[in-house]
């Protein structure tokens, strides 16, 4: 009998070897600036000139670590996915890369107006209109060549991580679109249309899901792919990711009111928002077990594989972070959390420990897989490894000390019923903690710049090698 071989599939890397170094050079960036941003409350004298101050540099570094590096990690890891479980090319590289300079774009003018202090004052949507259009259309555009090339898949099914891709993109068009609608007075001033507690509504609710839907979503669908690649398996069990999908989509959009407790907004709307937060440890969970479980059987693997090893913490951590957050939600809990830096101990173990843990191993795997080699060092890997997680324990712990002490020295009242501990007090109270959060940071940033460094060496040691391939050919 003749057995034919398929012709091999080719694909559209190119663009996705771009966004890939690009993610980890923002990595690097963004963290920098975290570490710089923390010393700054640590240490106020570093606020000398307006440029650099806290208020211009904080939304700088929030910008840089979601869009930028999440934003670059999301697009090369997207393209990679779809291509590979549709076994096609993209619908249009072109499109990839106009969406790729566009991004970048975006980035560059974000870079130059925010230290400027050209901002719309509204948190993960600080940038102004104009670069708020330039946003929907570059995301359009990702988002159109996307679910394009699922239309042109060569295969008959739609794997759960391209659920989760479309999930997010179809959530955040809407979002960043209602969210930012403004009246502009000029090239570099606009008003919201919305004013009073529904403008807070409105970018709260378009704020959780830009945690719902592109910090968690989009995420998950890397988790999707990537565990069972770098573990070797197949995922744990199909039916459940596709219940997490459906759950995650349905619930997370209600949740918003839960950063607006004890505000002008109606109490049942913070009920509503609580009550679900609740709901949401259950797909949350099931979720990450799922990913987890997909391991069974391949658990000795983590001794040896220190980009697994990254997967995995971070599937812990999107456990931790996704049972506190619930928590927090509730109001007698959020009572005391509101305004303290427990939020920050809680964003930070969800930012680090959930979204640039998986990037990382991610990213680990595909510069591999894109440049057909081994990493130039995998004991560097195994350091980062160690580095980020020691890094990101560093900076919780601090943040969680600092921000329920910071809630009960607010709320102690003496025998007379006055407040025991000024504001200030409270500030110098936290000293301590925010010089802790500065060296976790740091620990965690030196472990980006291991990762930039091995990814160069190993990109220019896979070059080397295809080099002394086609001399040796040659000759
Ligand atoms: C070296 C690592 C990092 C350091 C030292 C750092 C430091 C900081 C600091 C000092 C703040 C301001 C806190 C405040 O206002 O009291 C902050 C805010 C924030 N950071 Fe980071 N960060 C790091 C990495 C990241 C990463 C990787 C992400 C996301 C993937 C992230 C997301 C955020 C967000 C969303 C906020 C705003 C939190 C809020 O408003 O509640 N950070 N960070
Ligand atoms: C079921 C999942 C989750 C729920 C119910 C939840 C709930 C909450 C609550 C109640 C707050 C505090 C609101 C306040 O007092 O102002 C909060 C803040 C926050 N959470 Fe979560 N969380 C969840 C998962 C996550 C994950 C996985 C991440 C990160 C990737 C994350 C990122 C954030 C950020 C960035 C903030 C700060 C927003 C701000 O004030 O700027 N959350 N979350």
């Amino acid at each position: 009998m003749e057995t034919t071989q398929a012709a091999p599939i080719k694909y559209d890397m190119d663009v996705v070897r771009w966004f890939s170094i690009a993610a980890v050079i923002y990595f690097v960036v963004g963290t920098l600036i975290g570490v710089w941003i923390a010393a700054e409350l640590a240490w106020p004298a570093l606020n000398f000139i307006p440029e650099i101050a806290f208020g211009r540099l904080r939304p700088l570094h929030t910008n840089a670590v979601i869009f930028a590096f999440g934003g670059c990690t999301l697009m090369a890891t997207g393209f990679y996915i779809v291509q590979r479980t549709g076994s096609t090319r993209l619908w249009s590289n072109g499109l990839a890369w106009f969406t790729f300079w566009g991004w970048n774009l975006i980035i560059v003018l974000a870079v130059i107006t925010l230290p400027l202090g050209i901002t719309q004052s509204k948190e993960y949507a600080e940038l102004e209109w104009p670069i708020d259009i330039l946003i929907a259309v570059v995301w359009l555009a990702f988002g159109l060549n996307y679910i394009m090339t699922i239309a042109i898949r060569k295969t008959s099914h739609i794997y759960v991580s391209n659920w989760f891709f479309m999930g997010m993109i179809v959530m955040i068009t809407y979002l960043h679109v209602v969210n930012s609608l403004a009246l502009p007075v000029s090239l570099t001033k606009s008003y919201s249309i919305f004013s009073g507690v529904q403008d807070a509504m409105i970018q709260w609710w378009w704020g959780h899901n830009a945690v719902g839907f592109y910090l968690t979503a989009g995420f998950l669908g890397i988790m999707y792919y990537f565990v069972p690649k770098q573990a070797n398996r197949p995922v744990f069990s199909y039916r459940l990711s596709v219940l997490h999908f459906w759950t995650l989509m349905f619930g997370y959009v209600w949740l918003g009111a839960h950063h607006l407790q004890y505000t002008a907004l109606p109490d049942w709307t913070g009920s509503l928002g609580a009550a679900i937060s609740l709901a949401m440890i259950i797909p949350s969970w099931g979720g990450a077990m799922n990913g987890m479980m997909t391991l069974s059987g391949a658990w000795d693997r983590l001794r040896t594989d220190y980009i697994l090893r990254f997967l995995v913490v971070a599937l812990a951590f999107y456990a931790m972070s996704t049972f506190e957050g619930p928590v927090m939600s509730i109001k007698t809990v959020n009572a005391l959390s509101h305004y303290t830096d427990w939020t920050i101990g809680h964003v930070h173990s969800g930012a680090l420990g959930w979204v640039a843990m998986v990037s990382i191993g991610a990213l680990y795997h595909l510069v591999k897989k894109l440049w057909n080699t081994e990493m130039y060092s995998d004991s560097l890997v195994n350091v980062h490894f160690w580095l980020s997680t020691i890094g990101t324990v560093v900076y919780i712990v601090a943040m969680w000390v600092s921000g329920i002490m910071q809630g009960l020295m607010w709320r102690d009242y003496d025998e007379y019923g006055t407040l025991t501990y000024t504001f200030v007090e409270s500030v110098s109270a936290m000293h301590p903690y925010y010089a802790m959060r500065t060296i976790g940071g740091i620990i965690f940033n030196l472990g980006a710049w291991i990762m930039l460094y091995n990814v160069v060496m190993t990109v220019r040691q896979a070059g080397a090698t295809r080099l002394a391939k086609a001399v040796t050919a040659q000759a």
